[in-house]
């Protein structure tokens, strides 16, 4: 009898992205692989969340040693890798543009070189990034927009996108680049934006601060979307005919200012704005305290203004659809951080 079973291997598995992609596969009957680095600070607390974590084999791996990912690739050759492993928070790219380099870029060409020598019928899906665009050229963006990174993040995920796509062209690596939009969750790390936001508010409720919490821009704009949506899309791509790029977003764009807003009201807030920029403060209207305020130290030495996505190629050829709108993510995020919070008291 043979083993029809699909394998796929994870990079990140410990992410936010690799908890949702592998209880989706496991959903579908894979076998589940999942990299983790060894002597990272990272838990698997969020694939225990989950309940899924008896169910993954985990592995040990360094995304730096090519022998290392080489050995694993001949002896699993499995049918599916999915790199969603990076130095992915864009601010820390300025404070460490080596490591960024190695982890986002280097990482990458190690992958595929191991794919290329010992498992060439192996699919990749490389987790590309709106992060790429930068200061946009179009809106919305597209996967014919040009590039203009702005970050050192920015610029190794662009050589790793190109590279993704190069060795597709070169070797006919199934090998495909989902360039993401910011995709969010309860299991979003809390140096992100919308989690920090959204644990700050659950705290606030449940009285377990009273600090205000403090953002840098509240301008920028941002195309947001359940990451638990964006998985199924990764998967669709590799099961096409023919690898591709794709952009997967939510269509639409929010200021910071705006989620912060919307969070604020599921946490029981209702704020109003005042002053502007490093000035600027939030103060909720029903107990007239300050509960957000400006830090200039969150501010980053260039910044991404805009992103908004334009999926219809996805639309089209993946049968693609975000499930979750903007309104139900925020309240979703909100909600879980207040019941974890509860749950601890
Ligand atoms: N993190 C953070 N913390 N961001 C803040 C803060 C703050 O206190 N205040 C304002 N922001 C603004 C940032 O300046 C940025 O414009 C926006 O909030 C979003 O920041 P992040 O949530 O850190 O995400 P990102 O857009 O920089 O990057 C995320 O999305 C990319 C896809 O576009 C990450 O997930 C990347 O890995 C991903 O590639």
């Amino acid at each position: 009898m043979g083993n029809t079973q699909k394998k796929a291997m994870i990079t990140g598995i410990t992410g936010q992205d690799g908890g949702y992609l592998a209880k989706f596969l496991l959903s579908k009957g894979y076998r589940v692989i999942g990299l983790f680095r060894r002597g990272a600070t990272d838990t698997f607390e969020k694939l225990k969340e989950h309940g899924i974590f008896e169910q993954i084999e985990m592995v040990g791996f360094e995304l730096m040693e090519f022998s290392n990912i080489c050995r694993l690739m001949k002896a699993y050759k499995p049918d599916e890798f999915y790199n969603l492993a990076a130095q992915s928070f864009v601010a820390a790219s300025w404070e460490e543009p080596i490591y960024t380099l190695q982890a986002d870029a280097t990482g990458v060409a190690n992958i595929l070189e191991a794919i290329r020598e010992f498992s060439p019928k192996t699919k990749f899906y490389q987790a590309s990034t709106s992060e790429m665009f930068g200061k946009v050229q179009a809106i919305p963006q597209n996967e014919t927009t040009p590039f203009y990174p702005r970050s050192p993040y920015g610029c190794a995920k662009l050589y790793a996108h190109w590279l993704t796509v190069n060795y597709r062209e070169s070797f006919g690596i199934f090998a495909c680049s989902g360039i993401l939009f910011n995709h969010e969750s309860p299991m979003r790390g809390k140096e992100f934006v919308t989690r920090k936001i959204t644990d700050h508010f659950a705290k606030l409720h449940c009285g377990l601060t009273n600090k205000p919490l403090e953002l840098g821009n509240l301008n920028a704009k941002r195309d947001w979307g359940f990451a638990g949506d964006y998985v199924e899309g990764m998967w669709m791509m590799l099961q096409q005919d023919h690898p591709d790029t794709y952009v997967l977003s939510s269509e639409e764009t929010h200021p910071i200012r705006d989620f912060v807003t919307i969070a604020g009201k599921y946490a029981g807030f209702d704020i109003t704005w005042e002053g502007e920029g490093s000035q600027e403060i939030g103060v909720d209207k029903n107990s007239n305290k300050v509960v957000v305020k400006v830090n200039p130290k969150f501010f980053r030495p260039a910044e991404v203004d805009i992103l908004l996505g334009d999926s219809s190629k996805a639309h089209s050829r993946l049968n693609w659809k975000r499930k979750v709108s903007y309104e139900q993510l925020c309240e979703m995020m909100v909600k879980t951080d207040i019941e974890r919070y509860k749950k601890l008291r």
